[in-house]
C-alpha cells in the first residue's frame, strides 16, 4: 500500500525542469512563507536562477530570510542565483494612479469591477518579471481568498474591458470630448487608456495561459493537520481545479511526531487529533505528493534555519519511534536490554564496593 503512494516529498517540483511558476498558498500562519522560501532555496540548487515573490501585503520574506527586500528583485545573502522581492498589490500601481487622467478612469473602473486595480498592478508586476528571465518564479501568496482572486484576474479584467467597451460604444465620443474640453493631452485620451488596458489584458491572457499549463505552473497547498485547515485545503483544491490550475503537492506543516515517548497528556491528545486529520488528507489526496513537516521548538528564521529545515522537504521525516510497529518494539526491547545491562553493571560495582569495604 505504502509503496503505491507518491513519495512524501517536494522532490517532484525540483525534478520538473519545465516549471516556470510555483505558487505556494494556504490559510494564514500555516507556513506559506517558510515553505516558499525553502522551495526557492532548493530550486536554486537545481535551476539557473530563481525569484521568490511575496504578494502578501504583510511582507514576510524579509522575516524568513532576515534581510530587507523591496519591490526590486534583490539577491538573497549567501546565494548567487536566488532573488527575492516583495510587492504590495494594493499600492504597487503608482504607475497607474499618479497621473490624474488615469486616476479618475481607474477609480471609475474600480467602482465598476472591484479588484481591477489589483489585477492591473499584478499584470504590471508579471510584465516586469517576465522580461527578467528567471528560470523559475515562486510566489509566496497571501492567504487563500486573496490568492484565488489573484488567479481570477484575467477573467475579471476581461469583464471590465467588455463593460468599458460597451460604455464607449454607447456614449460615443463623450469621453474624448470631455478630455479635450478639460485640456488633457492625447496621453489621457480614452484611446490611450483603453490601449493601456488592452496591453494589460494581453499580458494577463498570456500569463493566464501559462498558469493553466501544468508543464509550466503548479500550486503547492500548505496546511496544518486540523479540521479547519483540511476544510480550507479542500476548498482551495476545488477552486484550483475550477481555474484549471495544476496542484499535486500538499505540505502538512507543524506535525507532532511521537519522537520520544511523550509523557504530556495534552501532547498525546494533540498527536491523536492530528493523526486523524493526517489520515483524512491521505485518503482525500491519494494522488498528491504529501510532505509532512515536524513542528519545531523554535521558529524557522534566517537562511541557516531555512536550509536546515529544508532537509524535510526532500526526505520524508522519520520519527525515531513509530508506535505499534515491529521496529518500535525492537527499539523498546533493545532499550530495555541496555538499561538492564547498565543496571547489572551498577549492581556489580555496588557489590564489589561492598566486598572491598
Ligand atoms: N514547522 C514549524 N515549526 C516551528 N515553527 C514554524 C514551523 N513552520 C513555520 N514556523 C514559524 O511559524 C511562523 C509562521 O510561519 P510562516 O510565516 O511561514 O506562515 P505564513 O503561512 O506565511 O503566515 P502568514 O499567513 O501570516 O503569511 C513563522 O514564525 C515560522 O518561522
Ligand atoms: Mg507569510
Amino acid at each position: 500500500m505504502e509503496g503505491e503512494l507518491p513519495e512524501g516529498t517536494v522532490r517532484n517540483i525540483l525534478e520538473q525542469e519545465s516549471l516556470k511558476w510555483v505558487f505556494v498558498g494556504g490559510k494564514g500562519g500555516v507556513g506559506k512563507t517558510t515553505c516558499s522560501s525553502i522551495i526557492s532555496i532548493l530550486l536554486a540548487s537545481v535551476r539557473q536562477s530563481v525569484l521568490v515573490i511575496s504578494t502578501d501585503p504583510a511582507h514576510n520574506l524579509s522575516d524568513a530570510f532576515q534581510q530587507r527586500f523591496t519591490k526590486i528583485p534583490t539577491l538573497v545573502n549567501g546565494f548567487t542565483n536566488l532573488f527575492a522581492m516583495e510587492v504590495d498589490p494594493k499600492v504597487e500601481n503608482d504607475d497607474l494612479t499618479n497621473d490624474d487622467g488615469l486616476d479618475g478612469f481607474i477609480s471609475e473602473l474600480t467602482n465598476a469591477i472591484p479588484g481591477v486595480d489589483e489585477a492591473m498592478s499584478f499584470a504590471e508586476m508579471l510584465k516586469l518579471v517576465q522580461t527578467m528571465d528567471y528560470s523559475v518564479i515562486v510566489f509566496d501568496t497571501a492567504p487563500t481568498g486573496h490568492t484565488l482572486r489573484l488567479l481570477q484576474f484575467p477573467s475579471t479584467l476581461e469583464k471590465g474591458l467588455a463593460k468599458v467597451m460597451t460604455l464607449k460604444n454607447r456614449f460615443g465620443g463623450i469621453i474624448s470630448q470631455a478630455t479635450r474640453l478639460f485640456g488633457l493631452g492625447d496621453e489621457f485620451s480614452e484611446d490611450a487608456m483603453l490601449g493601456k488596458l488592452e496591453g494589460m489584458k494581453d499580458v494577463i491572457e498570456q500569463v493566464n495561459r501559462q498558469f493553466k499549463d501544468p508543464d509550466l505552473t503548479t500550486f503547492v497547498c500548505v496546511c496544518i493537520p486540523e479540521f479547519l485547515s483540511l476544510y480550507e485545503t479542500e476548498r482551495l483544491v476545488q477552486e484550483l481545479a475550477k481555474f484549471e490550475i495544476d496542484a499535486h503537492n500538499i505540505i502538512i506543516n507543524q506535525v507532532l511526531f511521537e519522537d520520544e515517548a511523550v509523557e504530556s497528556k495534552l501532547l498525546k491528545a494533540r498527536i491523536k487529533m492530528q493523526q486523524k486529520y493526517i489520515d483524512q488528507f491521505y485518503m482525500l489526496y491519494d494522488d498528491f505528493n504529501i510532505t509532512k513537516l515536524p513542528l519545531l521548538e523554535e521558529e524557522v528564521c534566517g537562511v541557516e534555519a531555512l536550509r536546515k529545515f529544508s532537509q524535510h522537504f526532500t526526505k520524508p521525516y522519520k520519527p525515531s519511534l513509530t508506535r505499534g510497529t515491529i521496529e518500535e518494539l525492537e527499539q523498546r526491547v533493545s532499550l530495555l536490554r541496555s538499561q538492564l545491562k547498565d543496571a547489572e553493571s551498577e549492581l556489580q560495582k555496588l557489590k564489589k564496593g561492598k566486598e572491598k569495604a
